[in-house]
């Protein structure tokens, strides 16, 4: 059946004991395309993925993946998907190739010797594919978790944080593999808390915040909705709260201190306010100023602005 959305879930919860870990979420990923989950700790990221691959049974709401029925098919949809978990599933014990062979011959594919030296070379681990993967570093074990994945070629990767914790170059090394995934066609949903990396590789980005979808839309409009950050300095303390002013007044959002800097910022949605005008503002209102400037939005920024922090505190 060809179907336009590769993931398409409405209304899908998932509670633990007494805590709601996601409520309602709505998540519709055209095929062939990467959607980026972007969210804080405990947002409902790594439950969303587990229900959206039948490691975990909804209490409420339904889904199709590659066209088939989550919970009516769930054996259809474990065969089209492929899931790397935000912990390495490999057996640290096993050699790389043993790895990757088990796991061939557990879901039954053709020739397990020759697709687990096919995806050993194509991630850069033939080398090293006779040692034990607890001798791996944390790249390397990331890219053998994503290997094993993909041992059925399947319709939908989801990658649950595939870059925490690695350096640049085993990140960059990560982005790759999913740039060329999504050039063969196949669907990648993954998680993640970098704006940054979201950014790179997303074609559509799902803000998740306390286990919904908060925003949605392709990067820049997500960062049109976001705005700029504009950060003041001060000579001295005293006059924090006169740049706070102008700040508030200028922005129409509320400021944040870091009082350790004299400094004081809000973002802001308005094109028309340009450094130039900001310290024309404050020096027009006597603020001694020291430094000012204005930045893309941090992830910070933008759950700030796009959340509600208080709501979720009560
Ligand atoms: N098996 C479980 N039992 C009880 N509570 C759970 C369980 N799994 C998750 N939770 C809770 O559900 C909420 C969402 O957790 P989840 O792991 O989905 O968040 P996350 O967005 O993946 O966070 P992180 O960025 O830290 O990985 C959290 O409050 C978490 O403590
Ligand atoms: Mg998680």
């Amino acid at each position: 059946m060809t179907t336009t959305y590769a993931v398409l879930s409405e209304g899908l919860e998932k509670r633990f004991g007494t805590v709601h870990a996601v409520r309602g979420l709505d998540l519709a990923v055209a095929r062939g395309t990467v959607c980026g989950v972007l969210g804080p700790n405990g947002a409902g990221k790594t439950t969303a993925v587990r229900l959206l691959t039948t490691l975990l049974r909804p209490d409420a709401g339904s889904a199709r993946i590659a066209g088939h029925d989550l919970v009516r098919e769930a054996s259809a949809v474990r065969r089209r998907i492929g899931v790397t978990g935000q912990y390495a599933s490999v057996d640290g014990d096993l050699t790389g190739r043993q790895n990757l062979r088990l796991f061939a011959r557990l879901h039954r594919v053709r020739g397990p010797a020759e697709r687990a030296g096919e995806l050993l070379d194509r991630f850069g681990l033939t080398e090293a594919a006779d040692r034990p993967a607890s001798t791996y570093s944390g790249g390397m074990r990331r890219r053998l978790d994503l290997a094993a994945s993909l041992i059925r070629r399947p319709d939908v990767l989801f990658l649950d944080e595939p870059t925490t914790g690695l350096d640049p170059a085993s990140r960059n090394q990560i982005w790759d593999a999913v740039r060329d995934l999504k050039r063969e066609g196949t669907t990648v949903l993954l998680t993640t808390q970098y704006l940054e990396e979201a950014d790179q590789l997303a074609d559509d980005i799902a803000l998740v915040d306390r286990g919904r979808v908060a925003h949605s839309g392709s990067p820049s409009q997500l960062k049109a909705l976001i705005g700029t950050y504009a950060e003041v300095v001060v000579a001295h303390p005293d006059a924090l709260a006169k740049a706070a002013g102008v700040l508030d007044r200028l922005t129409g959002a509320e400021p944040s201190f870091d009082h350790e800097r004299n400094a004081v910022g809000a973002v802001t949605g308005d094109p028309t306010l340009t450094l130039p005008r900001l310290v024309r503002e404050l020096d027009a209102a006597g603020v001694p100023l020291l430094d000012a400037s204005m930045r893309p939005p941090t992830l910070d920024d933008v759950f700030l602005r796009l959340t509600d922090r208080k709501e979720q505190a009560a």
